[in-house]
């Protein structure tokens, strides 16, 4: 068996390369073709100006330029009828290199799955990787090539609107779901019909801009670079990620789109990238406003030298390039290996073969929006909702009840579901697309329970004339559900919050609600942690539901009535008041650790609040509990490529099936640096029934034991370590200590 196994290796292997070398002897042939202007052309990419994702370069000639080769891609060309119309163009020019159509499909393409920081929540690998399967194969049916995600951005900073768009705060899950992402996008190999190229981005750091305010600059050891912002790009890298993005932030006082220690040291150098870079939007013409260019020419220099392949939307390469080459400052060599680049995908991708394979009218028909892909936009959806309190077992909903009022702006939303980055198809009726909370409710409840419904007050503003008819709806309820949180645009790119608390006076609607002395469950809908304390010291159960895509009603109805049994853990702490921030779990202890959340004394704490956030890292309750007992470890001690085999029990003591995410910390207790008070280094997602246990096993091995040390070198240093089992970062069930020799 062995022999025909190694066999089989070498002649795939072969095969592969035979392939591969005939994919590079084409585009070595076509590069010979190509004039410098075709080259650049290559380079070159513009949106469509229908759904422009920033500002707009205004160019009347685009389809004349791309029947001239002038342009090698196209953003924002929604639909298989434009994409094709586009491709035609394309098809008239002298070489007919065909056009690359790239599209931001962040959480699904028609079908609409929960915002990526929700699913982040769900930590479900599966789950996540799906949801980027079924965005893959509906974006791919529409004439989309790539899209430009997963972004990978470390979140530590609620202020900054983007963080709905990852995966959260911790660089270990967050390295996780970037490998099940790009995984999902690109399936089982880039070329088949249903796989799309990933694009991972912002490369780098751009989560950590000064104040969490959007685009601002961004200042980091290269520790902190190395440790905690590169890794989910390096893991994205090693699922086969086709393409990387590069970010609007300058880096240490240089633009990434300029940075040649990330793009070229780093990403083409250390890594050994060999697929394309494309600039964020404009990013390469912004170097100027960022004062390290002096002009649109000097950055079109600084881009190509520092490794950005593709030039998205600020001209730079198109109006200088050939000029840089004309005078000797840049190296036709490097145009040709950023070409070369970009070639080998459109090969790769069937491009040259069929320009048209993935504008096909009939597979979109047969692929968007179907029940299956809904299905599993339902499940995700499900699988990301937070239980964050349910006290005197408020959760869940019995079926028999009489009447429920159902309060607030988020009720009867349609589009608000969809949260930011959801792909705008045109002539699409929302109320047809997505369920609606109030949809869901009424999908749900039997006709022996009525419904009632106010809306209370808008997202924002300070008007609260619709008070008196919400607690009137309330008073005639057995239960009341208020439906509160974030409007669509109130998070997302270029939506960073000064002020984190729930907008307008909504809170002021919970505190009138709350006072009719009814059972109250207050959903949150929002794309990242917002701040809401008195409805978390005061209201009984809260659900934190961020925004779920297509299925939401019926997600949020099936956790309501315990159909689902809510299973999600925070991704990302939520503070208590916005000068917290950045508060995250695995911080260093200092010299003066708080001993609780109220100690003050001489302490490193606040002293106008507790010194612990609102709600944990990994946070999230369940519908039923889970007891961890009998934690053992195989050895006390492990040497360098040996393990600690760890195992403990996990009983469901409760009534309900759940599924419970057990969470393996590690706290190395001193180093050549210093080390944070604990790290996530593993978890597993876990389903039991009501009275069933089961025992549970974790690895430590050496790499999970590594960092940076003093002298930046990846190890694993001999000394004490401590393992702990946590419900959450802040919840440890069971602990013990072990060396490393
Ligand atoms: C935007 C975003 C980026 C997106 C690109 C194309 O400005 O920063 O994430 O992929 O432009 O829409």
């Amino acid at each position: 068996m062995k022999k025909i196994t190694t066999f089989t290796f070498l002649f795939v292997s072969f095969f592969a390369m035979a392939q591969q070398e005939t994919i590079d002897q084409k585009v070595n042939a076509l590069l010979k073709k190509m004039t410098i202007e075709e080259k650049i052309g290559q380079l070159n990419q513009y949106t469509g100006d229908n759904s422009a994702t920033g500002p707009i370069t205004i160019n009347p000639n685009k389809q004349a330029e791309i029947k001239a080769g002038l342009i090698g891609s196209m953003l924002n060309i929604i639909g298989t009828k434009y994409t094709r119309q586009y491709q035609e163009l394309a098809m008239q020019s002298r070489l007919k290199i065909p056009l690359l159509f790239g599209q931001d499909v962040i959480h699904g393409y028609k079908t609409t799955f929960p915002i990526p920081l929700a699913e982040a929540a769900s930590w479900d690998l599966k789950t996540i990787e799906l949801a980027a399967r079924v965005a893959a194969t509906e974006a791919s049916a529409s004439g989309i090539h790539w899209t430009f995600a997963p972004m990978v951005d470390i979140g530590r900073d609620p202020r900054w609107g983007r963080v709905m768009e990852g995966a959260g705060e911790d660089t270990y899950l967050g390295s996780k779901i970037a490998y099940a992402r790009v995984k999902g996008f690109q399936g089982n190999k880039l070329g088949d019909l249903n796989s799309v190229m990933a694009c991972v981005k912002h490369f780098a750091a751009y989560g950590a801009a000064v104040g969490g305010r959007d685009y601002n600059s961004v200042d980091m050891s290269e520790r902190m670079l190395l440790e905690t912002y590169l890794p989910p790009f390096k893991a994205a890298l090693d699922a086969g990620a086709a393409t990387f993005m590069n970010s609007f932030n300058d880096l240490n006082g240089i633009p990434a789109t300029g940075n040649a220690h990330l793009q070229r040291d780093i990403l083409k150098g250390k890594w050994n990238f060999q697929g394309f870079v494309v600039s964020d939007w404009g990013s390469i013409g912004e170097m100027v406003a960022h004062g390290y260019s002096k002009d649109l020419k000097e950055a079109a220099y600084a881009a190509i030298t520092a490794g950005s392949d593709m030039d998205m939307e600020s001209n730079a390469y198109r109006y200088n390039l050939a000029e840089l080459v004309k005078e000797g400052r840049v190296s036709i060599d490097l145009i040709d290996d950023a070409v070369k680049r970009i070639l080998r995908k459109k090969y790769e991708l069937g491009l040259f073969d069929d320009p048209y394979r993935y504008s096909d009218e009939k597979r979109a028909e047969k692929e968007l929006n179907n029940p299956e892909n809904r299905k599993a936009a339902l499940e995700a959806a499900e699988k990301s909702i937070v239980l964050l309190k349910n006290e005197n077992q408020t959760l869940p909903l019995s079926k028999n009840l009489k009447t429920i009022a159902f309060i607030g702006p988020m009720v009867k939303e349609y589009k608000a579901n969809m949260g930011f980055w959801s792909v705008e198809l045109p002539e699409v009726n929302y109320d047809k697309w997505v369920v609606s909370q109030w949809d869901g409710l009424q999908n749900k409840v039997g006709k022996n329970t009525k419904l009632l419904y106010a809306k209370g007050c808008e997202v924002d503003g300070d008007n609260k004339d619709g008070f008196a008819e919400a607690v009137a709806a309330a008073k005639q309820a057995d239960v009341v559900i208020l439906s509160i949180g974030e409007r669509r645009d109130m998070s997302g790119e270029a939506k960073s919050r000064s002020d984190l608390h729930l907008p307008g006076v909504q809170e002021d609607l919970v505190k009138a609600i709350q006072a009719t002395g009814k059972p109250v469950i207050v959903l949150v809908n929002a794309g990242r942690p917002l701040i809401f304390n008195w409805t978390a010291d005061n209201v009984p159960a809260i659900l934190y539901t961020w925004w779920l895509g297509t299925e939401a009603g019926n997600a949020i109805a099936n956790v309501l009535f315990g159909d689902y049994n809510p299973s999600g853990k925070l991704p990302m702490t939520f503070p208590r008041e916005v000068g917290q921030i950045p508060i995250y779990y695995n911080h260093y202890s200092t010299g003066r650790p708080a001993k609780d959340e109220d100690s003050k004394n001489y302490v490193s704490a606040y002293i106008d609040l507790k010194n612990s956030p609102k709600f944990p890292f990994g946070y999230g309750l369940s519908y039923t509990k889970f007891d961890y007992s009998n934690l053992k470890l195989s050895s006390a001690s492990m040497k360098n490529n040996e393990t600690i085999k760890v195992s403990f029990q996990l009983s469901n003591v409760g009534k309900a099936a759940g599924e419970e995410v057990v969470q393996l910390y590690l706290k190395d207790k001193f180093g050549s640096v210093v080390r944070p008070v604990l790290e996530l280094r593993d978890f597993q997602k876990i389903k039991l029934n009501a009275g069933e246990s089961k025992t549970i096993e974790f690895t430590i091995d050496k790499e999970k034991l590594s960092f940076y040390n003093n002298k930046l070198e990846w190890t694993a240093e001999p000394g004490d370590f401590e393992v702990m089992i946590g419900a959450s970062s802040a919840d440890i069930k069971l602990k013990s200590d072990f060396k490393f020799n």
